[in-house]
């Protein structure tokens, strides 16, 4: 079997470092590793739609943030494929047919749903199209027969939720042309779940607490220096708390050990940094700094690329372009094998047309014998009473 990465992000904004260390980090490293055959970045603006249908500037603006950061971070257009999902009608065809497999009370259960919907607050009751996104994620990962998905936590709920639409779909029409994908984790917590600046659980734009990729050095440094810390650590010699610690819990999702050597040699390793922290003695202002020379050492060469790539805003479009038609062809070729599978492709099916010939055939023959008969019974009748 084909090893198919397919992954995507809502264009509604720039990626920050939540993006970076929960995924997008990883799919380069993927995209490197030359283990996969095909490699598919979408950026998902039918799915921003679905809670932003007011706003569709906001999307129309951001879809080429997005294929910048990708492209910052390392993403590379000869390896990987940027689609733009809502120039692919053919996900709209999968997802109205996968509707059928899928009940209400399941999409009820969905925890990311519910989630959102508690975000959200949709007025005037929850809009069908929002409600129904989970199916339409997984006509983008099986569009693409996607085997792995490197993706956040909080896309568990989504791929289970693929992963039941595919089995559903391969048993009721006796088939096995849909592949049932795997979510590919962020391999520790702290990229996991990336914290905000001010240490809240999740980093995100309405809050205020994200720091970019393509945030400029000195934005950085400013975000880092108001991080929240341990607010017990209130002098140097205090002990103080890991746990909870978001300068600490950023360490832990971007320090390498080469950046000891480089920025702060009287440590061997996090660990030893952790320790001295612990026992007290070591000052919240030294652990800053440190992060911050982490985070311009993984930040500026991002910031560079995407700088470099800004000043073409035609051939990111060409990218987009290239992109996204190759995929149409693959998800028309997916949703051609989803309709042989489910007998809807009637002019292909010659089959369908002579079993349907040969049936009103055999009726057209049972009613022209029929009428024989009758012709021969009047034809019988007339001649008794003619006599
Ligand atoms: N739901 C994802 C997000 O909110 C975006 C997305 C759309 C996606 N389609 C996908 C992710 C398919 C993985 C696979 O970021």
């Amino acid at each position: 079997m084909k090893k198919i990465i397919l992954t995507g992000d809502r264009p509604t904004g720039k990626l920050h470092i939540g993006h970076y260390v929960g995924s997008l980090r990883r799919r380069v490293e993927l995209q490197n590793s030359g283990k996969f055959d095909e490699i598919n970045l979408l950026i998902a603006d039918a799915q921003a739609l679905t809670d932003n249908f007011d706003n569709p500037e906001k999307v129309r603006q951001n879809i080429v943030n997005v294929a910048l950061d990708y492209l910052a971070a390392g993403i590379d257009p000869a390896k990987s494929r940027i689609i733009i999902q809502s120039m692919i009608p053919e996900l709209d065809e999968l997802t109205f047919y996968y509707m059928n497999l899928v009940t209400v009370a399941r999409l009820q259960r969905n925890p990311t749903v519910k989630t959102e919907l508690g975000m959200r607050g949709f007025g005037e009751g929850i809009p069908v199209g929002f409600f129904c996104y989970p199916i339409s994620q997984a006509a983008d990962i099986t569009a693409f027969k996607g085997t792995v998905v490197p993706a956040g936590e909080d896309q568990e709920p989504m791929i289970e939720q693929t992963r039941e639409i595919v089995r559903s779909f391969n048993h009721t029409y006796h088939t096995e042309v849909l592949a049932e994908p795997e979510i590919l984790l962020p391999e520790n917590q702290a990229s996991m779940r990336l914290p905000g600046t001010d240490g809240k659980e999740k980093m995100s734009k309405s809050l205020g607490n994200c720091i970019y990729l393509s945030d400029e050095a000195d934005v950085i440094k400013k975000k880092i220096k108001g991080m929240f810390t341990d607010p017990g650590h209130l002098r140097v010699e205090d002990p103080g708390r890991i746990e909870g610690n978001t300068v600490f819990t950023y360490l832990d999702a971007f320090c390498k050990p080469e950046h000891f050597a480089a920025f702060l040699p009287e440590y061997e390793n996090l660990d030893e940094l952790k320790a001295h922290y612990q026992r007290g003695g070591l000052g919240d202002v030294k652990v800053k700094n440190f992060l911050n020379e982490v985070m311009q050492a993984t930040l500026s060469p991002i910031r560079e690329r995407r700088h470099e790539y800004e000043k073409d805003i035609s051939y990111i479009y060409e990218i987009l372009k290239k992109g996204t038609e190759e995929a149409e062809e693959i998800a028309a070729e997916t949703l051609s094998e989803v309709k042989q599978a489910m007998k809807i492709n009637y002019f292909d099916d010659k089959e369908l047309m002579l079993a349907q010939q040969k049936e009103f055939d055999r009726e057209r023959q049972q009613r022209e014998a029929q009428e024989a008969r009758m012709a021969k019974q009047r034809a019988a009748q007339a001649a008794k009473t003619g006599q």
